[in-house]
């Protein structure tokens, strides 16, 4: 741990004398090595027991890409390298070569690898995908390709994808390859498979939608606890998190709970929140208290071990190309920059000194428990470096959510606007210190978590 440490520097130093030929580099160099001053994520994760990950292409781990993934995460996923399409394009024929490098980096990082995924219906192989099996024959190839890759990277991966959106949105089963073929025990048999291959990699099942409590996520809930039951090993699951800009479900945390009081881990795998391009200031900044939400939801669970983005940068994400229209996903911008989104993970890991000069109180807001058409919601006001003797929070409600109490503090709403204002006895907020007020609300469809801004 210590050599991984030492070596940052070196590595920071390295980039800036690489940059001295070229211009573009030099500007590069320089963003990298004034945003090294502040905590690194990873840093900032540890102390909350998590790891900060991120999805990663093999063939950018150099320069200042290379530099940010070492020095602000703890753990890579590959976003396409270890897929089965990628390690077999041709039936007994394998190109490890990405998988391996993205290996090779996180262990001379000191980085955990989120191996990524074993089992799923999609960048399978042609030749897997357009042959004719019997199921027999099915269940052998599903066998040996855990067997072949789990193995190949025994004792070098933390935890892997093992089984990979099993679900349709009603919480039915997904019609795939393996489930077509082999019946729903596709997922006991590959989890088994897995932990044959390595007993101490942990072993996941990973979906989307499944972030709040719905149908889908009942279904994964009902499945986690039957294969717990049965004696299968599951170690944890995965929730995508691929959100829509004001979109966290209210009920993450609660969800993220219930998981793991069924005795499982939980990891946020692919977090990222796109937006209608072009971005602008006001979508950026819903978009960290987007990021600040999940972290929150996440840091609030001890069990919730891993936060990932899907890439941390936006010229290196997959949403552009997916969803057309739609873009600024990831905490970075797409020359390195830090955007709002990487200041709100910051500070929901609790680094609290990385705000850029826009404020140094800031508000953050969180569905503590949502029922049938009501809930119930907290903003805190914290303070680093700054201080207020009053203060008044706004915020937006915009899908129709209705404030029916408050508590700790004066609200009134007037259409979608909310604002409240301290009560006499907790306008003071120190250096350092911070005020929370709560609020019943009632809201019908979506509950999304705003944007909260506020003025002393
Ligand atoms: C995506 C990759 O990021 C893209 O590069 C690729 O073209 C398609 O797959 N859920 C998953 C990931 O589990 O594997 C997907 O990754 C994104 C959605």
């Amino acid at each position: 741990m210590n050599t991984s440490r030492s070596a940052r520097p070196r590595r920071l130093l390295a980039a800036f004398c690489a940059g001295i030929t070229a211009v573009a580099a030099l500007l590069i160099a320089g963003t990298t090595a004034a945003h090294a001053a502040d905590t690194p994520l990873r840093d900032l994760a540890a102390a909350h027991g998590m790891v900060m990950g991120t999805a990663v292409t093999g063939s950018k781990l150099t320069g200042t890409y290379g530099d940010l993934a070492g020095a602000q995460f703890s753990a890579l996923t590959p976003g396409n390298a270890m897929k089965w399409g990628s390690v077999e394009p041709t039936q007994g024929s394998f190109n490890w070569a990405e998988a391996d490098q993205i290996v090779a980096f996180a262990q001379a990082h000191d980085q955990q690898v989120r191996g990524h995924t074993l089992v799923w219906h999609s960048q399978n192989p042609s030749w897997l995908t357009n042959g004719t099996w019997t199921s027999a024959q099915l269940s052998t190839l599903l066998q040996n390709h855990i067997s072949t890759e789990v193995g190949r990277y025994q004792g070098k991966i933390a935890a892997w994808d093992v089984v990979n959106e099993p679900f349709n949105e009603d919480g039915t089963y997904r019609s795939t390859l393996w489930y077509d073929g082999l019946g729903a025990d596709y997922i006991a048999n590959a989890l088994t498979w897995a932990r044959a291959a390595d007993p101490a990699a942990k072993l996941y099942i990973n979906d989307y939608n499944v972030e709040g409590v719905n149908a889908k996520s009942t279904a994964l809930y009902d499945l986690v606890r039957s294969l717990k039951a049965r004696g299968v090993p599951i170690d944890g699951v995965g929730l995508q998190a691929h959100l829509i800009l004001g979109q966290v479900p209210a009920t993450l945390q609660q969800n993220i709970q219930r998981f793991a009081d069924l005795g499982v881990d939980v990891a946020i795998t692919e977090l990222d929140v796109r937006m209608a391009l072009p971005a602008d200031s006001a979508k950026l900044a819903q978009q960290a208290a987007d990021y600040r939400a999940v972290t929150a939801a996440c840091v609030a669970v001890a069990r919730c071990v891993n936060l990932t983005v899907w890439g941390f940068t936006d010229s290196d994400s997959w949403v552009d190309s997916t969803f057309p229209g739609y873009g600024a996903a990831t905490p970075y911008d797409a020359d390195y920059a830090p955007k709002p989104a990487y200041y709100a993970i910051s500070e929901g890991l609790g680094g609290g000194t990385t705000t850029p000069p826009t404020g140094a109180c800031t508000a953050t807001y969180a569905v503590s428990s949502q029922w049938g058409s009501g809930f119930t919601g907290q903003v805190t006001v914290s303070c680093a470096g700054a201080s207020l003797s009053s203060w008044n929070a706004h915020w937006t409600f915009g899908a129709g959510q209705q404030l029916t109490q408050a508590w700790n503090a004066t609200c009134t709403q007037s259409g979608t606007a909310v604002s409240c204002a301290n009560a006499s006895y907790n306008g003071s907020v120190p250096d350092g210190g911070s005020v929370s007020f709560g609020f019943n609300g009632t809201w019908s469809g979506s509950n999304p978590v705003p944007a909260v801004t506020f003025a002393s």
